[in-house]
Parts: structure tokens; C-alpha cells; sequence
């Protein structure tokens, strides 16, 4: 499995999103500060797996999606597809590229056009590829595709929003596969919706994976979705990646302290498992100017002088090829357990202006 070309490469991809200077800035040329939203990553996902991509909120996991949905311009590193280079594909040639590359938004209220109808929603990235298609054919492949994903063939010309949360999904997921892409960026595509739904939904994933063979970039915070449907998974801190490796490695036995921290804030059933022996602190830094050393540094339990002066690279560690992770001390910290963590959250700042006096209780 591990020779076959992978169908996604990325390879040290970044996106940096440049600030606007002031004219006194620009006057005195000063350098265009820039946030770092992905600022170094490699990884691949081969054909038919599932990648689950994990990470706290702001790590840069839905702009790496979009960059390798080509939807943001890279700001350097290379895209790889089927062994081809697509980071630099414009104009006609990404607009047929596209057709391989689905992606369904994270916020699936905002990404439906709420003046549109279901078989206009659905049918876009086919009318992106064939304008001309009529609208008999149109209409005939959406009646075809809601079934597959749970939605009945009579909704063709309602509107989103008679729609519950579920079942604006389900439209999300329709439009994403109406072209039978290869890849399918699934960024949030449980958030917004109760537990009984997001197993429907999940299950779907897998059943329509296991029928067409679609490749799934799944990001999310639930872990327990990415344990149910992912083969391997990539832990993303500050825009860069702290560990990947096979589902079962990484989640069961994680080695770097940021994945060990990410899953030792998840509920754990038995209190009394949760002694805390370190505690994690500090300064989460900013994406513009990023430490030095490696960026969980300033809130590391186990960090020592050269973790902040010098970065650490993904290498293998456990003697798996598959599992590598990016800290100087892996070795000795791989067995600590995540539910000897707790987190300690930063201290808040003071409010600007005293809050007002309660009002006197009438008397
Ligand atoms: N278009 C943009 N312009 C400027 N900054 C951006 C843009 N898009 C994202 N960012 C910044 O990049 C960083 C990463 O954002 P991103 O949305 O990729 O994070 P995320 O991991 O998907 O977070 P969440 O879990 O909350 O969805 C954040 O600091 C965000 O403010
Ligand atoms: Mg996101």
C-alpha cells in the first residue's frame, strides 16, 4: 500500500495571509508582517483512504483544506495529484483539474445559497464543468444522487432552509459528490448537528466511501469520528504538524505532549483517572511571530532550552515508519499517558473599564 503514488502530496505548504501596513509603516519600510496559517506542511493521503485532521481552533486545518481543494493560492510548497504537480494550474486547466477535488464547507448554513433551489445547489460543480448541460439532464442527475445520501428525490425544488441542520448536510454532501470526485475535504461535516445525526451522517461517509471509492481530508474536533472513520490522522498546532501517523498509534498511544494535551481534554469518563501530574500552561504564541523553537514550547510540561531555540522536524519515532512525530524529546515522553495532563487556561486579561456597580436592591 505504502508504494502505490500517493493521490495527495503536499510537501512544505504554506499560506501566509499578509497584513495591511499603515503609510508610516510602509514610509519607513517596514517588512509586511503576515499570518503564518500554514507554514510548513507535508503530508499525503492515498486513494480510497480517509485522513482525519485534528487540531485546536486557529491551528490552520481549514486553510489547509482549502489549499488543497486549490481554493487559496499557496505561498509556497508543491500540491501534488496523482503525481502531478497542481499548485500552479490556472484558468482552464484548474477549472477541469477541479472536478477531482470536492469540498464541503465548514459552515453549511453560509456555504448554501438560501435563494437557490436543491437541484440548483447540487448541480453547480456540474454546471461548473458544462455550463451547457440542459436542465432536464440537470435535474434527472440530482433526482438520481439524493438518494445516496439519504435525501428523498421529491426535494428537487425546495430551499435550504426547509431543511434541518441534517439535511442541509446531506445537501452539502450532495453538491461535493455530484461530480464523483477522487478527494473529498469533509472540513466540520458533524459540528453543527445532535449525536443521532452526526452518526447518520457518518455512516454515510463510510457506506458511500466503501461504494465509490472516494478518498476523505477529514477535519474535525470530534476524535471519536476520526477513530470511527479514519485510517490515519495529522495532529496540526499553530499551523504546522505535531504528529501522523495510523489512527490507532496516534490516538491510542500518542507521543508528542500537544496531542497528548488535545486528547487529554476530551471528557474521560472515570474522574478518578484524571490525576493530574503536569500541567498545561502558557501563552498559546501568535501565528505572526512564532517562536523560534518549536511552538508548543511556551506551554509544554516537558520542555527543555532546545526546544525553544531549535525547531523540531516530523521523524519516525517508534520504529513505525508511518507514525512521526516533531518533538526533540519523543523518545522519552511516548509513554506518558494523556490523563496525567490537565489543561490550565491562560489567565484572562483584566477588563478594560470596571464592570458597573449592581444596581441597589429596591428597598
Ligand atoms: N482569509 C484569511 N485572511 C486572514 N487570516 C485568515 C484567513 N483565513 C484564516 N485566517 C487566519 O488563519 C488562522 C487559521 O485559521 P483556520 O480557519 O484555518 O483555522 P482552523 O484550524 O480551521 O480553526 P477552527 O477549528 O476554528 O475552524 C487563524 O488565525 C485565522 O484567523
Ligand atoms: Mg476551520
Amino acid at each position: 500500500m505504502t508504494d502505490e503514488v500517493p493521490l495527495l502530496e503536499v510537501v512544505e505548504l504554506q499560506k501566509h495571509f499578509p497584513l495591511a501596513r499603515t503609510l508610516t509603516e510602509a514610509l519607513r519600510g517596514h517588512a509586511r508582517l503576515a499570518i503564518r496559517a500554514v507554514d510548513g506542511v507535508s503530508f499525503d493521503v492515498r486513494p480510497g483512504e480517509t485522513v482525519g485532521l485534528i487540531g485546536e481552533s486557529g491551528s490552520g486545518k481549514t486553510t489547509l483544506g482549502w489549499l488543497v481543494a486549490r481554493l487559496h493560492e499557496p505561498t509556497s510548497g508543491a500540491i501534488r495529484f496523482d503525481g502531478r504537480d497542481i499548485g500552479h494550474l490556472q484558468g482552464r486547466a484548474l477549472r477541469a483539474w477541479r472536478r477531482n477535488v470536492q469540498i464541503v464547507f465548514q459552515d453549511p448554513v453560509g456555504s448554501l445559497d438560501p435563494r437557490m433551489r436543491v437541484w440548483e445547489i447540487v448541480s453547480e460543480p456540474i454546471r461548473a464543468q458544462a455550463p451547457r448541460t440542459r436542465r432536464a439532464e440537470l435535474r434527472e442527475r440530482v433526482r438520481q444522487l439524493l438518494p445516496t445520501v439519504g435525501l428523498p428525490p421529491e426535494c428537487l425544488d425546495q430551499y435550504p432552509h426547509e431543511f434541518s441542520g441534517g439535511g442541509r448536510q446531506r445537501l452539502s454532501l450532495a453538491r461535493a459528490l455530484s461530480l464523483q470526485p477522487r478527494l473529498v475535504v469533509l472540513d466540520e461535516p458533524t459540528s453543527a448537528l445532535d449525536v443521532a445525526v452526526q452518526a447518520q451522517i457518518l455512516n454515510r461517509l463510510v457506506a458511500l466511501q466503501s461504494e465509490f471509492g472516494f478518498a476523505y481530508l477529514l477535519i474535525t474536533h470530534n476524535v471519536s469520528a476520526v477513530k470511527y472513520c479514519a485510517d490515519r490522522v495529522a495532529v496540526m498546532y499553530l499551523g504546522k504538524l505535531a504528529e501522523v501517523g495510523p489512527v490507532h498509534a496516534v490516538l491510542e498511544r500518542p507521543i508528542h505532549p500537544y496531542t497528548k494535551a488535545l486528547l487529554a481534554a476530551l471528557p474521560v469518563p472515570d474522574v478518578r483517572r484524571r490525576r493530574a501530574r503536569y500541567r498545561i500552561s502558557g501563552e498559546i504564541p501568535t501565528l505572526i511571530r512564532p517562536p523560534p523553537g518549536c511552538r508548543f514550547a511556551t506551554r509544554c510540561p516537558f520542555v527543555i532550552d532546545r526546544c525553544r531555540t531549535e525547531e523540531p522536524l516530523l521523524r519516525v519515532v517508534a520504529g513505525d515508519p508511518s507514525h512521526r512525530v516533531a518533538c526533540h524529546r519523543a523518545e522519552e515522553v511516548a509513554d506518558i499517558r494523556p490523563e496525567t495532563l490537565i489543561q490550565v487556561e491562560p489567565a484572562a486579561d483584566p477588563p478594560a473599564t470596571p464592570l458597573p456597580a449592581a444596581a441597589a436592591p429596591a428597598s
